[in-house]
């Protein structure tokens, strides 16, 4: 279990409960983020992610257990504790009628900082965020991915060593999603600590190097991408091939390679052999197959992916949601 405590870590939540009504959102939830790492809290609609993010960033009082955020007690002293994040929402929170200059230099007054330096602070974001040409214009004329931007450029007005962001590139094209998670690395490589919510295992393997899986407010698993992919089973070698005959020739001819017992499908023309080292079992079933003048359509490792282990541990895709969540989803905000 976590060996860190509320002290040492960026972010600790202890046995986290919330309730609203007969609903449970969180139920006992305990992890910790470790500062200048990114954890990754990855689960469904409705998982209860956006409540513990509120708890944590002290918009939202929890019914039992307690949250630290830099050591700080954010149920005890939540002023204090402010001074310690910036926080990007699941819903751009900048003001639609100001432009994106204004916007962050309002964020820095807020943070305190002085006229000059909020001006200052705000330029010097817009160019880093490829705002530049578009700060001068009120933000309700931005893109999505115009909005995200700004909205991650004002969580990091205030310079704070960490940083939470719900759901930061939900609703973007692959593209724009992607020069997101380039700033994104950006900001973690300038040492602060983040909290990444998502309902992409992509985004997660992507960025995180911890992540947790919660489903119904409650951590159903825990560990690297590569752990909770190893949790579900490991590699297999996959072979295509042309016809039945050579199908069957490299089922017997390869009876020796791999971790355990090949699975071939005579309708698909498919054998996958599971591996516990991959690259050699390649090599040797590609040295066996060459050698008997057998040449498979298509050859390659699989690797278990997010999504397998998403379904695995809680029998749907990561992605599904209900009507009935869609619904909850217009509360949330
Ligand atoms: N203010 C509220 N009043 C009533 N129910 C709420 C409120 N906030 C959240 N909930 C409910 O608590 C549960 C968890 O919601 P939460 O917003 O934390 O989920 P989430 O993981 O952020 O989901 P999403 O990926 O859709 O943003 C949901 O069933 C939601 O409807
Ligand atoms: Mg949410």
């Amino acid at each position: 279990m976590n060996s860190i405590n509320e002290h040492d870590a960026a972010i600790h939540v202890e046995d986290l409960r919330k309730q609203f009504g007969d609903l449970v959102a969180l139920d006992g939830v305990t992890t910790s983020a470790p500062r200048g790492k990114v954890l990754g809290l990855l689960g469904p609609n409705g998982a209860g992610k956006t409540t513990l993010v509120r708890i944590v960033t002290t918009l939202l009082q929890p019914d039992g257990g307690a949250a630290f955020i830099n050591g700080i007690d954010v149920v005890r002293d939540p002023q204090r504790a402010r001074l310690s994040f910036g926080l990007a929402g699941q819903y751009p929170a900048v003001d639609e009628n100001l432009t994106g200059f204004e916007n962050l230099e309002m964020v820095g007054r807020l943070y305190r900082l002085g006229r000059k330096e909020s001006r200052d602070r705000a330029q010097e974001l817009l160019e880093r965020f490829d705002l530049g040409d578009a700060g001068n214009r009120v933000t309700k004329t931005y893109s999505g991915g115009m909005r995200r931007r700004l909205d991650l450029a004002a969580s990091i007005v205030g310079n704070a060593p960490i940083l939470l962001l719900d759901e930061p590139t939900t609703g973007l094209d692959p593209r724009t999603r992607i020069a997101l998670w380039e700033h994104i690395r950006e900001l973690v490589s300038g040492g602060v600590t983040l909290l990444l919510t998502t309902q992409y295992l992509e985004e997660a393997d992507e960025l995180a190097d911890r992540i947790v899986v919660i489903d119904h407010g409650r951590i159903i698993a825990e560990g690297t991408s590569g752990e909770l992919k190893a949790q579900i089973g490991g590699d297999v070698l996959q072979m295509q091939f042309r016809t039945g005959d050579d199908l069957r020739t490299a089922t017997q001819l390869l009876a020796g390679v791999g971790a355990s017992e090949a699975k071939f499908d005579e309708d698909s023309l498919s054998l996958s052999i599971p591996t516990a080292d991959g690259v050699d079992d390649l090599l040797a079933t590609v040295r066996l197959l060459d050698s008997a003048g057998l040449k498979p359509d298509d050859i390659h490792i699989r690797r278990p992916s997010l999504d397998d282990v998403f379904l695995t541990l809680t029998g749907q895709p990561a992605d599904a949601s209900t009507e009935q969540e869609l619904v909850e989803h217009g509360t949330v905000n």
